[in-house]
């Protein structure tokens, strides 16, 4: 007999409005992200969506809960861990509050290109990354991608890292990402993600860095000036279970969910660089001054200052090895 089970609150309503799945999934899942609908995050759940139906013949139905509205990422890890939420899709922003092996990620200038990123984050390294966080009560599915980030704000056009001088420019709650802006002579305001638009249009804040796939589907132009291709660091995502719905799944269910989750990994991948190749001009369209030509080399030694710190307190052996792999 047709058997319903609620895994949250929210489960009844969800039967109505999931991404994917029969119209009588037995258990459906809230899979929870920041970024607007239609995202490349959003891409990369509505595929994990309709694999995990079509693996599970319907059993499991996935509910989208995107901009935010289980909170900032930080909020949403901290909801896995107390099974408020069963998946959550998160840039490593926050995640080194929770397992800060994975600190060294998010060091400025880190990895040369998207392909070495995929490359070491899909190979050994990127496991045993993935292992450190399962060791902080989570279970990562696997390592997804945000993409390179880049600087906007409303004050001046920065050709330079000097014309970052006492900008305040929100970051990620991520300390190697403040430090980062603060040794180039920026004022770092680390914020949830949720809060930014708000921040950015009242002027509490004059900037903040992230990808183009976040620029564009952020409507960042509405509340923003200028456009500065740094490409200052690759943002890796991930994607993360509950471990109490972990703990409920047969060997066969998890073995559906990791392949559901390479499914959304690689659905997110095509959507950045389908940003990567389109998000420029419509920025320009929308009114967005961009400055494409910049000296990186500039911006590498601005924030180099954030190695020395992060050496000292994490040592070089990953970051050697990662430097080494590509
Ligand atoms: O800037 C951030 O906090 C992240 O890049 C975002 C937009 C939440 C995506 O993970």
């Amino acid at each position: 007999m047709f058997r319903f089970r609620t895994i949250t609150a929210a489960a009844v309503f969800a039967l109505s409005a999931g991404v994917a799945g029969s119209a009588l999934a037995q258990t459906t899942l809230n899979f929870a992200h920041t970024t607007a609908q239609g995202s490349h995050y959003s891409v990369g759940v509505q595929a994990f969506g309709e694999k995990l139906a079509e693996l599970s013949d319907g059993k499991f139905e996935i509910r989208e809960q995107a901009a935010g509205a289980l909170g900032g990422e930080r909020d949403m890890i901290e909801g896995l861990q107390i099974g408020s939420v069963e998946l959550v899709y998160s840039s490593t922003g926050p995640l080194g509050n929770f397992a800060p092996e994975t600190l060294v990620l998010d060091l400025p200038f880190l990895f040369k290109d998207y392909a070495a990123a995929r490359s070491i984050l899909d190979g050994e390294i990127g496991d045993e990354l993935l292992e450190a966080v399962n060791a902080q009560g989570l279970v990562a599915l696997a390592w997804s991608e945000n993409g390179f980030r880049h600087i906007t704000n409303s004050s001046r056009a920065i050709d330079a890292p000097e014309d970052l001088n006492g900008l305040k420019i929100r970051t990620m709650e991520n300390s190697v990402h403040m430090e980062a802006f603060s040794a180039a002579g920026a004022s770092p305001t680390p914020m949830a993600f949720p809060e930014v638009f708000a921040a950015l249009q009242q002027r509490v804040i004059d900037g903040q860095e992230n990808p183009i796939p976040i620029i564009t589907s952020a409507n960042m132009w509405e509340v923003q000036d200028h456009l500065t291709l740094t490409g200052h660091v690759y943002s890796p995502a991930i994607i993360i279970a509950s471990p109490s719905l972990w703990d409920s799944l047969s060997d066969e269910e998890k073995a559906w969910f990791e392949e559901a989750a390479d499914t959304a990994v690689a659905a997110t991948r095509a959507k950045v660089e389908e940003d990567e190749q389109t998000g420029v001009a419509m920025l320009r369209e929308r009114g967005m001054e961009v400055i494409e030509e910049v000296d990186q080399a500039a911006f590498r030694e601005a924030v180099s200052p954030a190695y020395d710190t992060f050496v000292g307190q994490y040592g070089d052996e990953m970051l050697t090895r990662i430097q080494a792999a590509q």
